[in-house]
């Protein structure tokens, strides 16, 4: 696993908008071979997305031939729904950006039959291929895309339940009103995600510094689902210095000292 660490939370937009950049530029896409995100939501990511509107506004990258894939969306809230996922996605990035409606890709939360929209959701990744960057936040207790705690880690795309403590955190876009909170999700299972050729996680500020701690350095456990990137051959942590407040002083100048001299 990398651990890039930086010092701000601007800092870790930039790297990871960079890095998307680089990886898309060097894959050099085509309409026949095109490029393939797995992309999340929340407030961590905003930074990088809006980074990366500057890159494809200053001709540095194109979305032309990229495939998205989004990590979850709420059960029963409407595309047009202000809190939906489709329409954080579509108002922070893609409307901004040239990717083909047709190459976006995001779990209906609508649907009458979770369990066709989730296994055709997995079937349209198989068809392209596979993802090859998946990009997710994580939540305070761990959590990658809806995985909540002691969520199986070979887990495919389904149902989930929210936690109380992912509703409460999640209350601030519904005016701090709990019972507007959605409380099932449909969301990419954490194998979905393992199974992409490169996964990066973005964590950033205190909230995050246990999530960060788990991930990193505890044992790999259902109990905190972001653990499983230590067994993902190319798992990247993008954070800020506030995250790493509870890893060992050890693990940081590790971390730092063998980033040093990579991109
Ligand atoms: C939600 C999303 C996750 C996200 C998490 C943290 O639970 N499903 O994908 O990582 O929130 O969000 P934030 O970045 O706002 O802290």
């Amino acid at each position: 696993m990398r651990v890039i660490i930086k010092d701000e939370a601007q800092d870790v937009a930039e790297w990871a908008a960079g890095y998307v950049a680089y990886k898309i530029n060097r894959f050099r896409p085509t309409a026949f071979k095109p490029f393939v995100l797995g992309l999340p939501t929340g407030s961590t990511p905003l930074g990088m997305y809006a980074e990366l509107i500057k890159l494809y506004r200053a001709g540095k990258v194109s979305f032309e031939n990229v495939i998205t894939f989004n990590m979850d969306e709420y059960i029963g809230l409407a595309p047009a729904h202000p809190q939906s996922y489709h329409y954080f996605m579509h108002e922070n990035f893609f409307n901004h950006i040239n990717i083909k409606p047709d190459n976006i890709h995001i779990l209906d939360g609508m649907t009458k039959d979770y369990a066709k929209e989730c296994a055709n959701y997995e079937k349209a990744i198989a068809k392209v291929g596979g993802i090859h960057l998946f990009i997710g936040g994580v939540g305070e207790d761990g959590h990658i895309a809806f995985n909540e705690p002691f969520s199986s880690l070979s887990s495919r795309t389904r149902v989930k339940t929210l936690t109380e403590s992912t509703i409460k955190a999640n209350a601030r876009f519904f005016d701090n009103d709990l019972s507007q909170v959605p409380t099932r999700a449909l969301t990419v299972g954490v194998g979905t995600i393992m199974d992409a050729e490169e996964v990066m996680i973005l964590v950033t500020g205190y909230k995050k510094a246990d999530a960060l701690k788990h991930g990193v350095e505890g044992a790999i456990s259902h109990v905190w689902t972001i653990s499983e990137l230590q067994r993902h051959p190319h798992g990247i942590i993008v954070c800020d210095k506030a995250a790493t407040e509870k890893l060992e002083n050890s693990t940081i100048e590790y971390f730092l000292d063998i980033e040093k001299s990579r991109f």
